[in-house]
């Protein structure tokens, strides 16, 4: 029997989640229960994680709270993560938080989930030190983790600038079934562990079509220039046939709300600086630009900026070089990765998928 092929599994559902849903065609997105900007509105990057991880792992023990159990996994990564971590921060930085988590051992208790999610905060900080040839500086487990992160990679991190990374972090922590997410569901399906659906998860969000976009929006808009010569520059990039990155998206066929979350929480931090106003008002001229010329180019398809246009210009704001963007992006989702993975063994079953065979026939001679 011949079935249909759903190449890039558009439009199939493959499983039920409590965590997140992504409502491509009204622009929303709610995450357990609270849309995002009542999500911004009230929880920190702590809560999130609370929130995403209930009834999937245990609370942390009383009296701990989320905030202190957080704080005391990164001291726990920052520890393990001294020994023999020279070699892989010598790696780029996304290869490196790879490698790094990659030595944590794999379970599906409470423990390996927040020393999951604490590890990419860490070791990015340490990746940032090594970069300048500094020491790796160890956490602050008093702090907030968008506050601590800051501080351990040498940053500045004033109270502006935390909140600004934490609202980041909770703008990007889950959004349904993405590449990454469905690739950490797949890999808990196994029963794998949690360690193995984070560096499955982490692989995938690295390509540039996926969690590597930002980065290249920066390239993009130095390569452009000035507001003025935008037409010119993005007309001849999409008559050559390349993708303008931070636009257009699998699900949103209206603009992504988390590209106005972060434009919104990038304005309120460089409010006091003329010179990152400038900045700003010259990204929003060329993304007015960008989408003009995207619909003229795609009519019958819907092409609006993503969150990885104003990620690149919130993390730069915040001092992160560009070819870590992928990894604090990493720090936000990891947290949606673990609960997918725990959803997925819970009331979840194996992944398996088929393939159509479209190659030659048994029997066929052998040639060569
Ligand atoms: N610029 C120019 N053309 C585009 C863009 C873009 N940013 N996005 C899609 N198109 C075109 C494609 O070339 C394609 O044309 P074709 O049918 O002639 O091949 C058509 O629109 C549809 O493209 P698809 O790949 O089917 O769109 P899809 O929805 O699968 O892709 C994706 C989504 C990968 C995000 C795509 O829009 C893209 O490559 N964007 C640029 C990279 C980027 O910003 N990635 C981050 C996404 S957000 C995230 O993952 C967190």
């Amino acid at each position: 029997m011949t079935r249909p092929v759903s190449v890039g599994l558009d439009g199939v559902v493959a499983a039920d989640t409590m965590l997140s849903d992504v409502d491509g065609q009204r622009g929303r997105l709610v995450v357990r229960g609270h849309g995002l900007s009542g999500l911004l509105a009230r929880h920190d990057f702590e809560g999130v994680v609370a929130l995403l991880f209930k009834d999937l792992l245990p609370a942390p023990a009383s009296p701990q709270t989320w905030a202190g159990a957080l704080g005391a996994a990164r001291e726990a990564v920052f520890t393990q993560g001294q020994a023999g971590g020279a070699h892989d921060l010598a790696l780029p930085p996304i290869d490196a938080i790879r490698a790094l988590i990659a030595r944590q051992s794999d379970g599906d208790d409470l423990d390996t989930a927040l020393r999951l999610v604490a590890a990419p905060a860490v070791f990015t900080a340490a990746w940032l030190r090594r970069s300048r040839g500094q020491e790796p500086v160890a956490p602050d487990a008093s702090l907030g983790h968008a506050a601590d992160t800051l501080r351990m990679a040498g940053l500045t991190g004033g109270p502006a600038e935390a909140r600004t990374l934490d609202a980041y972090l909770v703008t990007v922590a889950d959004h349904g079934l993405n590449a990454s997410t469905f690739a950490s569901r797949v890999v808990a399906s196994t029963q794998a562990g949690l360690t193995s659906s984070v560096l499955a998860a982490i692989s995938a969000l690295k390509g540039p079509l996926h969690g590597g976009a930002p980065g290249p929006v920066l390239d993009m808009l130095d390569a452009i220039g000035p507001a003025e010569r935008a037409e010119a520059w993005i007309t001849a990039a999409l008559d050559r046939g390349e993708r303008l990155m931070g636009f257009g998206h699998r699900i949103y066929r209206v603009r992504d709300p988390r590209a106005d979350a972060l434009k919104h929480a990038l304005a309120t931090l460089t409010a006091a600086s003329p010179d990152a106003r400038t900045h700003l008002e010259r990204a929003q001229a060329i993304e007015t630009i960008a989408r003009r010329l995207l619909k003229a180019h795609r009519p019958d398809r819907a092409l609006d900026t993503n969150v990885e246009f104003y990620t690149a210009l919130l993390l730069d704001a915040l001092g992160f070089p560009r070819e870590t963007f992928t990894c604090v992006f990493a720090m936000g989702r990891v947290a949606g990765w673990i609960a997918h993975a725990r959803e997925q063994v819970l009331t979840g079953r194996l992944i398996r998928p088929q393939s159509r065979y479209v190659g030659p026939e048994a029997g066929g001679t052998i040639t060569a």
